[in-house]
């Protein structure tokens, strides 16, 4: 497991920008198109009332693009200038290649390297310890982090415990360096391969190391998965906290991945933290994965809840089975 809090030249999140697709899907909406399912369910285990659909024609590259045009929307068109790096997080690239962010490299015309990560839920937090390890060596100056996904696209429509959980949303940060003192304090980032078992997807023919082929949909065991989520949240947490030399209660927000509001609540209680430390946005996202924690943090930092300087925890789990957290002081820059 890397954790890392070593950092000599400071770097971190400048800018943040935010996509969800405009169709809204209730939970009520899901009942009316044939699953067997209930608002009450649905609300009473996970806490999701509602999710956005991407449309027939509407793709991960698609869903970044429009989070890359949130960031020029709020910051100008500046704040693209100089990105020498793209990486796009997603666990449902448009294609296995091209990769999704030369898509995105493409559309904006950046002159730029640009490659895919998949390291699940987390991925976006894995595309910001990558970022930050590029622009704290020297290799890049400036990375667009990308998370992404289109997940409604690979729902398995005859399981519905785990089809009402997910949906589709973008998000997308500059990395580079900030004045001293500010951006990102740690790094702790983990798989257990152990548990592929419970949540994974069929890409081509492949097989589980035990020789079972997987499914060509979502499939997950979330009764593990929840167990699994509870126990890292709070673990990957404290070690985050402690790799940054600072104790929970310095940690202004707590940015948890927005799977359901049980797990959140589970690891809050653990942390005896108070509601109003904890971001949580899943009523009205569901599951996005990849794009998860960059929706909850943009919001936050719209109703004023994130500051300039405020010390954030960034904690997140899924597939693999991986997890990783971040402490992050936030500092947004005028390009
Ligand atoms: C998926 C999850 C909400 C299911 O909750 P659960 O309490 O474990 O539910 P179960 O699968 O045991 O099902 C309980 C009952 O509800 C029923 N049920 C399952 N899905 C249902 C649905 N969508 N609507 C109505 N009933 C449903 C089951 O058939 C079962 O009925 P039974 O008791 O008569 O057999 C929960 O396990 C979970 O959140 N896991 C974590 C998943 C996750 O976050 N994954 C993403 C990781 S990045």
């Amino acid at each position: 497991m890397c954790m890392n809090s070593n950092f000599s030249t400071f770097v971190g999140l400048t800018a943040l920008g935010a996509y969800v697709p405009s169709e809204i899907v209730t939970n009520d909406d899901l009942a009316k198109r044939g699953v067997d399912t209930s608002d009450e369910w649905i609300q009473s285990r996970t806490g999701i009332k509602e999710r956005r659909f991407a449309r027939a024609d509407e793709f991960t590259s698609d869903l970044a693009i429009g989070a890359v045009n949130d960031l020029i929307k709020r910051y100008g068109e500046n704040v693209l200038a100089g990105v020498d790096m793209v990486i796009v997080a997603t666990s449902t690239p448009d294609a296995l290649f091209p990769q999704t962010a030369a898509l995105v490299q493409n559309h904006f015309k950046l002159e730029a390297g640009a490659f895919d990560l998949l390291a699940a839920c987390p991925g976006w937090l894995y595309a910001l310890s990558a970022a930050a390890a590029y622009t704290r060596s020297g290799i890049c100056k400036k990375v667009l982090a990308i998370g992404g996904e289109a997940l409604t696209k690979i729902l398995d429509w005859s399981d519905r415990t785990t089809l009402v959980l997910f949906g589709d949303g973008a998000c997308a940060g500059i990395v580079e360096v900030v004045p001293d003192g500010y951006g990102f304090k740690s790094f702790v980032l983990g798989t257990d391969g152990e548990g592929a078992k419970h949540l994974n997807m069929r890409c081509m023919n492949s097989k589980l190391p035990d020789g079972s082929l997987l499914s060509e949909k979502i499939s997950m065991n979330g009764r593990e998965v929840f167990k699994f989520a509870v126990r890292v949240m709070h673990t990957a947490t404290k070690q985050a906290v402690e790799q940054a030399g600072m104790t929970l209660d310095q940690i202004e927000q707590f940015i948890p991945h927005q799977a359901n509001y049980r797990i959140i609540d589970a690891a809050r209680e653990y942390l005896e933290l108070p509601p109003e430390r904890v971001v949580a946005n899943v009523d009205r996202f569901g599951n996005t994965s990849a794009a998860s924690i960059g929706l909850a943090m943009r919001e936050a930092i719209d109703d004023g809840r994130i500051k300039d300087g405020s010390d954030l925890l960034l904690v997140t789990f899924g597939a693999g089975l991986t997890w990783a957290a971040s402490v992050v002081r936030w500092h947004e820059k005028t390009f």
